[in-house]
């Protein structure tokens, strides 16, 4: 089977997390725009768009989220052991999140949870979403806070809104690896669970 171009697919394999941003660089707002308007195009339960986007630019704000983000990640930093302690340590990811306040952009995706199916939704416009921003060269991280109530309260969002992910972007401010992806062949199977594919895809 001949694999035809595909713009998604091509975006999809480019795009990595980073989590290291160069500071203070200028980002037009129509590119974060632009990006945010393929994600409210999502799917979504009962058609609800359960999905809201906070842009947050102000140093000052960026600031508090950082503290209490990292305030939170303390505890489990100390908890974690074997090998998801090393998997962190080989990414150095620690409870430290510099991202939240060198990315020159936050976005801070919101679910309403009087919708149906609020976060399966919002997680199919932050896959958009993360490819948007990949397609206007911009990088990003889903970073997914371990307490939200305090960046909540900073925000001044109502209790009826969960925080999904905060996302930082930006540019890169040094390359980094590509993370391993099985092969089509290891995770698809044909009809019956186990059944390999038999098709070769070039
Ligand atoms: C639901 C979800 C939660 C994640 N939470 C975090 C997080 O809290 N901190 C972080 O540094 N990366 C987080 N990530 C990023 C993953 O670690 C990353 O996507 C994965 O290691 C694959 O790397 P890649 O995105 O560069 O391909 C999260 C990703 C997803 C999809």
């Amino acid at each position: 089977m001949k694999k035809r171009e595909n713009i998604v697919l091509m975006l999809a394999r480019r795009r990595k997390s980073i989590r290291e941003y160069r500071r203070d660089e200028d980002i037009p707002i129509e590119k974060i725009l632009t990006a945010i308007e393929a994600a409210l195009e999502a799917p979504s339960g009962r058609n609800c768009q359960p999905w809201r986007f906070i842009i947050i630019r102000d140093k000052g704000l960026k600031r508090r989220i950082r503290e209490a983000c990292e305030e939170a990640e303390k505890p489990f930093h100390q908890r974690v052991k074997g090998e998801f302690k090393k998997w962190l340590q080989d990414r150095g990811i620690t409870w430290r999140k510099p991202f939240l306040e060198d990315a020159p952009i936050l976005i801070a995706v919101y679910s309403d949870t009087e919708c149906p199916y609020p976060s399966q939704s919002t997680w199919i416009a932050i896959a958009y979403l993360i490819l948007a921003i990949e397609a206007e060269g911009l990088a990003s991280l889903t970073y997914t806070p371990s307490k939200t109530s305090k960046v909540n309260e900073i925000l001044g969002v109502p209790n009826r809104y969960r925080l999904e992910t905060i996302i930082p972007v930006g540019y890169p401010s040094r390359d980094k690896r590509k993370e391993h992806r099985a092969a089509l062949e290891e995770r698809v199977f044909i009809d019956r669970w186990g059944n390999r594919l038999d098709i070769t895809v070039k």
